[in-house]
């Protein structure tokens, strides 16, 4: 079956017919081999963090962020976020909490040549492919990310392997956290660590929940999960139909 009369072109139909009647924008985001469609009700009014989307990150999850943002308001506390590699999320967190405090657990050494855009407009293409080669635990890309982040000066880089990074931050509390690590043994620390300094009416976004169809990878991140209720009791659990598979924790 071609294009027309495929489910995507009666979605998309719908969506248009849709739009058109409550005179929304609608845009399609090619985002890796499948195409996101989107409404644009709520964005209309609540001004998301747009330029951040329109290139296709992860809408889905990244726009969940800036409502539960929303949700949190002003109860105190800081933010966090575990697995940051080019930062594409930790600009959205950075973004939707601009005043607090951003710590951010990663080795940095990932970079791999691919555009980074950042926040006066110049590409930091050139800086990451001079050192695409050289990706190992030496290479530092915090210079890069300090570019790339609207308010890089309240972001706090623990630079390294976690949980071993995070001894400094035995006594901070957050409010909201993402942990996006592929790594399930990572993930059980990351909640080990975060959990319990998460403060009442938190939000913790747990990426690679629903993964890539019940893969190794996300059943043993499942199983994480399990053991970490085992350790501090059941979570409230909110799953996401983001491109991650992201598990949204409230507290
Ligand atoms: C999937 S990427 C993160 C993607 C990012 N959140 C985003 O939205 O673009 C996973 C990252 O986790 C980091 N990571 C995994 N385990 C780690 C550990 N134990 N300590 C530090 N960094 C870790 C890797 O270096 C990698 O950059």
């Amino acid at each position: 079956m071609g294009l027309k009369g495929s489910l995507f072109w009666n979605t998309l139909r719908l969506h248009q017919w849709v739009a058109k009647q409550s005179n929304l924008r609608l845009l399609t985001i090619p985002r890796g081999d499948f195409t996101c469609i989107r409404t644009m009700g709520y964005d209309a009014v609540s001004k998301p963090a747009l330029g951040l989307y329109e290139k296709g990150g992860d809408y889905c999850r990244h726009r969940a962020i800036e409502l539960a943002r929303e949700e949190i308001g002003d109860k105190p506390g800081n933010v966090a976020e575990l697995g940051v590699y080019k930062g594409e999320t930790a600009k959205v967190i950075n973004h939707a909490f601009p005043d607090r405090k951003l710590f951010l657990y990663d080795t940095f050494s990932f970079f791999d040549g691919g555009p980074l855009e950042t926040k006066d407009g110049t590409s930091a293409r050139n800086y990451a492919e001079a050192h695409r080669n050289n990706a190992s635990p030496s290479f530092d890309g915090t210079e890069i990310l300090k570019k790339c982040l609207p308010y890089s000066e309240n972001c706090v880089f623990r630079k390294g392997y976690f949980p071993d990074t995070a001894a400094p931050d035995a006594d901070e509390k957050f409010i909201f956290v993402s942990i996006d690590v592929d790594f399930c043994d990572t993930v059980y620390k990351g909640l080990e660590f975060f959990y319990p300094r998460l403060l009442e009416g938190g939000y913790l976004f747990l990426a690679v929940y629903n993964f890539a169809c019940e893969n190794d990878v996300d059943r043993r991140c499942k199983q994480a999960l399990i053991d970490a209720e085992k350790a501090f009791g059941p979570f409230k659990k909110v799953p996401l139909p983001d491109w991650r598979g992201t598990l949204v924790i409230v507290k």
